[in-house]
Parts: C-alpha cells; sequence; structure tokens
C-alpha cells in the first residue's frame, strides 16, 4: 500500500515540468501578459521555437502561408493554442516510456492523452476560446497519474480487476483500495506539485466522478465524456480500458443529447486523424512514428 510520502517521491524523481511550460501556461491565463512576453519566453529556447514553427507549418494546421517567427506562429494559431502545444511538446517525454503496469505499450498513452485532448475540446462551446483551451490540456493531462502508478499497479492488476468484477464497481476505487492511490488521485498530486492551475487539478482529480465537480463542472464533465469517446474508439486503452463507467450526469451539464454526441464523435474521429501528423512531430525520439489508432 502506498502512503502520500513514496507518491510525493516518486513524483520528485521525474524530471521537473519545465519552468517554460508552467510560466506560459500562467501567463496565458493572465490577462495583462502580453504577446510579446509570450514571444519572449519560447524565443529564448531554439529547439522550443523549432518544434512550434514545424507544428505551425505541418498539414494538421493547413495554413495557406509558411509560418517563419514565433509572432507570427502567435498571430495565426493564437496564444492559447500555441502554449498547449508546448505543453504537449513537455509531456510527450513523460508519455515516453510504456506504462507496462496499466498493459500500456509505448505510445499509448499519449495517442490516448492527444485524443482525449481533442475530444475534451470539442465539447467546449463553439464561442469559448477559453476553454476549449483549457479543456484540450486538462485532456492532456487527465491520465497523467498512470506514469506514476505504473510500477506498482504490475503485479496488483489481477486482483484489482477481480474486484471490479466481483463488486461490479469502478476501477478507480479498487485502484484506491488496493494500491492506497487511484491513478486520478496521483495525477492530481502531481499537478500539485508542478504548481499547474486549479482548474486542471479538479479535472484530473475528478474526471472519473464528474458529479463530485466543485468548481469546474463543465470542464471536468468534458474530460469525462472524452475520456469515455476515446476509451469508446479504443485509442490507447489498456488492461483497465472498458473497467470504467459512464456517468450521465456529465451529459447533462454539457446539455448533450446521444445525436449531439454522435456528431461530436465523428469530429473527435476526423480531428484524431487529421492529428497523426502533430502527435508524429510533438512525440519524443523514437515516437516520431507514432500512428493515430
Ligand atoms: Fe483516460
Amino acid at each position: 500500500m502506498l502512503l502520500l510520502k513514496d507518491l510525493v517521491r516518486k513524483v520528485k524523481d521525474l524530471p521537473p515540468l519545465p519552468d517554460i511550460v508552467v510560466k506560459l501556461l500562467q501567463a496565458s491565463r493572465d490577462p495583462d501578459a502580453s504577446v510579446r512576453e509570450m514571444v519572449e519566453l519560447i524565443k529564448h529556447d531554439p529547439a522550443l521555437t523549432t518544434k512550434v514553427l514545424r507544428l505551425c507549418n505541418s498539414s494538421y494546421y493547413g495554413l495557406p502561408r509558411k509560418i517563419n517567427s514565433i509572432q507570427e506562429a502567435l498571430v495565426y494559431i493564437g496564444t492559447d493554442t500555441l502554449v498547449n502545444f508546448i505543453l504537449a511538446g513537455c509531456l510527450a517525454a513523460f508519455y515516453q516510456q510504456s506504462q507496462d503496469g496499466y498493459g500500456l505499450e509505448s505510445g499509448d498513452l499519449w495517442r490516448h492523452s492527444v485524443g482525449c485532448a481533442i475530444a475534451a475540446q470539442l465539447l467546449s462551446p463553439a464561442d469559448d476560446d477559453a476553454l476549449k483551451s483549457e479543456a484540450f490540456t486538462a485532456g492532456l493531462l487527465h491520465d497523467v497519474g498512470k506514469i506514476i502508478l505504473s510500477s506498482f499497479v504490475g503485479d496488483k492488476m489481477q486482483e484489482i480487476m477481480d474486484i471490479v468484477k466481483d463488486e461490479d464497481i469502478p476501477f478507480e476505487k479498487a485502484e484506491r483500495r488496493i494500491l492506497g492511490f487511484s491513478h486520478t488521485e496521483a495525477g492530481a498530486q502531481m499537478a500539485k506539485m508542478w504548481n499547474l492551475p486549479e482548474p486542471l487539478i479538479e479535472a484530473i482529480s475528478l474526471h472519473q466522478t464528474p458529479q463530485a465537480a466543485v468548481n469546474h463542472k463543465r470542464l471536468v464533465a468534458q474530460v469525462h465524456v472524452a475520456n469515455i469517446l476515446c476509451i469508446s474508439f479504443g485509442i490507447g486503452i489498456g488492461t483497465d480500458g472498458l473497467a470504467y463507467s459512464f456517468d450521465p450526469s456529465a451529459m447533462e451539464e454539457l446539455e448533450l443529447n446521444s445525436d449531439d454526441l454522435y456528431a461530436i464523435s465523428v469530429k473527435v474521429h476526423d480531428q484524431f486523424s487529421r492529428a497523426e501528423d502533430m502527435i508524429g512531430l510533438i512525440a519524443p525520439t523514437g515516437h516520431a512514428d507514432a500512428k493515430a489508432a
């Protein structure tokens, strides 16, 4: 059984989230932060600049002209999207390894996270750019706790799955009983230690139990539905894939009916297929051939 101090030690053993990501995330939520400040932050990292420009010029965007500078990139794809891509680029390194404990092969959790980010974004109201961006980020991060728990869950997986089956309870409840923590709690702990914004912490923590959300019900509901959609599409799922339950209250929160959900599913499928290029570009070395499921 894991204790909080074990979890904290595990998080500390990970490479830290690059400073630039935390700074950009904070700047993107600060109405007083200027585009110039953002450009300055990014410009000082040549590798990041190159990656961002390649991404902007990839077929995922299909922009009508070539983007040659960070300044131009910010104008064309917007600050929030740019910050999300940088975050995605940095997170890719964390998702590099296989999460064997969860039966996830190398690249699976990465594809699942990108798929969930796309779906969560698509579940936002069309005119709410801030929520779209936040939902994308939350989707990318929702299962980050699996990175930490993977090494602990391995030989306990059968026991956890037996409880899920025998007691008909969701995976994360059985996971918490056997390990002391669920991957949602472990992920929220990581997000806290990385000083990520509070809405993201709530989305990571409660994406399996959206009815428990307090301050960011809509965001949490979007990540919940997005996760279930990706699972139903088979995007990067492991042993626990089908051991999660769908909470219909999330559909009420989002004011969605089954026709709406079907229409969004089609869009998710389409955008995820086009994201193959993006996934390859921001995937860590050795994963450039990551393919959409
Ligand atoms: Fe997930």
